[in-house]
């Protein structure tokens, strides 16, 4: 009795705090290990609660259909009653406060919730495009890019963001290539692991935010280039050419994963158990969340794959799905689905806890408004220092394509310019559907930033934006060209055609821009065209009728101070372009990862006939993979190889020399590419294993080094393992994927 009531008593003493305050449960007691405050508050928690981590729905736009809106006060009391664990598309430390609040102050349990926002290239400093940057093959700088963005977002309240969008993708119709690193893998995962880098830094702090990888996996391979259209290919392509850039940013860290719209074998990817089960979480042992695009758990019933949102629960929770954005569907279902005995508390708990896992690290039980502090809202985002790192990365992206006699660079003020363009002068078309909170009017123009440099230029339309045929706009534009030395069209797209939704039959440049490119040639002046929009289009009528381009796609806050860097010449432009720009629509998909065939086409002068071709056009792209000029010019020397076998665990080194024979410091990115000639699965002519970006001044010459493992040589098989056989294989190095020089490797046993 006497040591019951002694029990009782130590009970009761260390549940009081000193202070005579009951203690704090241990889920709330920052001294437990994260593990132990997870068990407990696990504990704690009823089905529906469990269900509640799991239902994400927007807080603020739609960034998607609006289905089963119920409306924001419905939302709140979702909140309040445990059944929210996270929003998207609320942002600003006022709005995230808010809300915050009913989650820890009113709601059972006070567990916070997440904020998250599709911060892809910029919250308020708004970075190149994600396919631009990557043309700069500067990770540092695209790395800095997303810390920077991480920064701004975490100072405005948000958590989480859903990028990087790391689908591989060479369909130019797709409007998500924009959101990408371009049509190589390899590259494509180098990028990746970056920008994860970027965002999320070493540790949770509130300087950076949880990235997602998205959209798991193949999104980029959409049918026909249309979008949330399905996927269907062999394993063996799905490893080798589509998923090495997850499975980079997973191991990089990325906290979390997003499911995409497509299909993969007949199923929608959020309900994948080979994708979800087999290879994120057993094969690469993720983790973190895993999160389901909008309103996908939805459309699985659309696509025909499940009855009812009930089933479709059941079986995207089956395959390994987590959190379910948008579709309501988890939150309404899934207690009964576990009473019933259909979907597992196993998993159910697995899910609930990673997400409670990442609550506990961002340290948001103990400072739930951590990140919504207004003084560091007001001194974090939309700086001089950001802006300015936003210039240097914008003018890092621009790809000179062609610079005919040498008219570019033109030195600050040494000629009359005359600008014409639609969108050339407006900030809205200069930013794309995932813009942040970038404003429109804080952004330098072309217009704007091309004439700090020539306060004498003039500016005109030139051609409608709906593509409409305007004789009185070329009138005008051909009056104001007569008085210019140089004339700078903009052609191409704006903004508001790049992104999700945005595909297109015809990536093409309108033929009204080109009926102004036709006018403007008769007066005989020098013309450059600055193409802009967020993808390549197909620019073969338009090269013969301009002596310069500069693919500017979208450059973000900076682009006209970016873009003027480089047409006058301050910078050199650097960039490769990271997809290729199709000869015409009718090749699209193109990359420069071709396969042989079994006939293929013999170089230039040989017999074509039975040959695998097209009878209209080339097979080559406009421009490949891997081009771009600058100012200066690049030779290359004979490369060679320190030897010329391996054995399958040794290594070669490639070296090659390179010298700027021109007459200005240039930088030049070296590229190295491979091909296994036999092979037990048939492998493309080229593909990327290798590149550097060397700066050089006039006429120096630097020896440009790379080692070639198995790594680099060894395919993944359909189980994703690596596979080297031995055999013949080549090297080639050079400027971009077309022109190289060849070397030979044989891998020994
Ligand atoms: C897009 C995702 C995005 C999500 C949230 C979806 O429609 O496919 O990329 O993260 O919306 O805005």
């Amino acid at each position: 009795m006497k040591i019951i009531l002694q029990s009782i008593l130590f009970c009761l003493f260390i549940t009081q705090s000193t202070a005579g305050q009951p203690a704090k449960l241990p889920y709330k007691n920052a001294t437990l290990p994260i593990e132990e405050r997870i068990n407990d508050l696990l504990s704690r928690m009823t089905i529906e609660e469990k269900a509640g981590q799991l239902n994400q729905v927007s807080g603020g736009a739609f960034t998607g259909p609006a289905l089963n809106d119920p409306g924001q006060k419905s939302k709140m009391e979702d909140v309040r009653t445990g059944r929210m664990g996270s929003f998207l598309n609320v942002s600003g430390v006022v709005e995230t406060k808010a809300i915050q609040k009913i989650a820890v102050e009113e709601s059972r349990l006070g567990i916070p919730l997440l904020f998250a926002m599709d911060v892809i290239h910029g919250y308020k400093t708004i970075f190149p495009v994600p396919l631009a940057e990557a043309c700069s093959w500067d990770l540092k700088l695209m790395e800095n890019s997303c810390s920077i963005a991480a920064k701004e977002a975490a100072a405005a309240g948000l958590h989480w963001t859903f990028a990087p969008m790391v689908d591989v993708s060479d369909d130019a119709r797709w409007g998500r290539v924009v959101e990408g690193a371009g049509e190589d893998p390899w590259f494509g995962a180098l990028v990746a692991a970056a920008r994860v880098r970027g965002f999320q830094g070493k540790t949770f702090d509130d300087a950076h935010i949880l990235s997602t990888v998205k959209h798991f996996a193949g999104y980029g391979a959409v049918q026909s280039g249309r979008e949330y259209n399905y996927v269907d290919m062999s394993r063996q392509r799905l490893w080798n050419a589509y998923l090495p850039p997850y499975q980079a940013a997973v191991e990089a860290g990325a906290a979390s994963v997003m499911n995409g719209f497509n299909t993969f074998e007949g199923i929608p990817v959020s309900a994948q158990p080979y994708l979800v089960g087999e290879v994120l979480k057993k094969k690469w042992g993720f983790k973190g969340i895993l999160v389901s695009d909008w309103a996908s758990f939805d459309e699985m019933m659309s696509w025909g794959y499940v009855a009812n949102q009930k089933d479709a629960t059941e079986k995207a929770m089956n395959a390994g799905s987590m959190i379910d954005m948008e579709s309501r569907a988890v939150v309404k279902y899934l207690p009964e689905l576990v009473k019933e005995g259909k979907v597992s508390i196993q998993h159910v708990d697995d899910a609930v806890r990673r997400i409670l896992r990442i609550k506990f690290q961002l340290g948001l039980f103990e400072k739930p408004y951590g990140y919504s502090d207004e003084a560091r809202e007001k001194s974090r985002i939309f700086t001089a220092e950001h802006r300015m790192q936003a210039k240097e990365t914008a003018k890092r992206s621009v790809v000179l394509l062609k610079n005919q006699n040498n008219v570019l660079p033109i030195a600050a003020g040494s000629k009359k310019i005359a600008l014409f363009g639609s969108h050339a002068n407006s900030g809205q078309s200069a930013l794309d559907f995932w813009s942040g909170a970038g404003d429109a009017r804080q952004l330098s123009t072309l217009e704007s930033g091309l004439r700090e440099d020539f306060p004498t230029m003039t500016y005109a339309k030139g051609f409608q934006d709906n593509g409409a045929s305007d004789p009185s706009l070329i009138k005008e534009a051909l009056e104001m060209a007569k008085q210019a030395d140089v004339l700078v069209i903009q052609v191409g797209i704006s903004g508001a055609l790049a992104g999700e939704d945005r595909s297109v039959a015809f990536p093409v440049i309108g033929e009204n821009q080109l009926e102004l490119v036709r006018a403007l040639r008769t007066t005989g002046k020098p013309i450059v065209a600055l193409i802009t929009g967020g993808r390549p289009l197909v620019l073969t009528q338009l090269e013969p009728m301009v002596d310069a381009m500069l693919q500017c796609w979208l450059l973000g806050t900076e682009t006209g101070h970016g873009v003027a860097e480089v047409l006058t010449g301050r910078y050199n432009p650097s960039a490769k372009t990271v997809m290729s720009f199709p000869y015409a629509v009718g090749q699209i998909p193109i990359s420069y990862r071709v396969f042989n065939t079994g006939r293929p086409l013999p170089p230039a002068g040989g017999d074509s006939t039975w040959k695998s071709r097209y009878r209209d056009i080339p097979n080559d792209p406009l421009y490949p993979f891997g081009y771009g000029l600058s100012y200066t010019r690049f030779e290359y020397g004979t490369p060679s190889l320190n030897a010329p076998t391996m054995k399958p665990n040794g290594s070669v080194e490639v070296t090659v020399p390179v010298t700027n024979s021109g007459s200005r410091e240039g930088e030049e990115v070296v590229q190295l590419y491979i091909r296994d000639h036999v092979s037990s699965i048939v492998r493309p002519v080229k593909e990327l294993k290798g590149f550097r970006k060397v700066s050089l001044k006039a006429g120096e010459t630097q020896t440009v080094r790379f080692t070639v493992t198995a790594k680099e040589l060894a395919f993944l098989n359909a189980e994703g393992d690596p596979v080297l056989e031995p055999g013949k294989f080549s090297l080639f190095v050079g400027p971009n994927s077309k022109q190289t020089q060849e070397l030979k490797l044989e891998v020994n046993p």
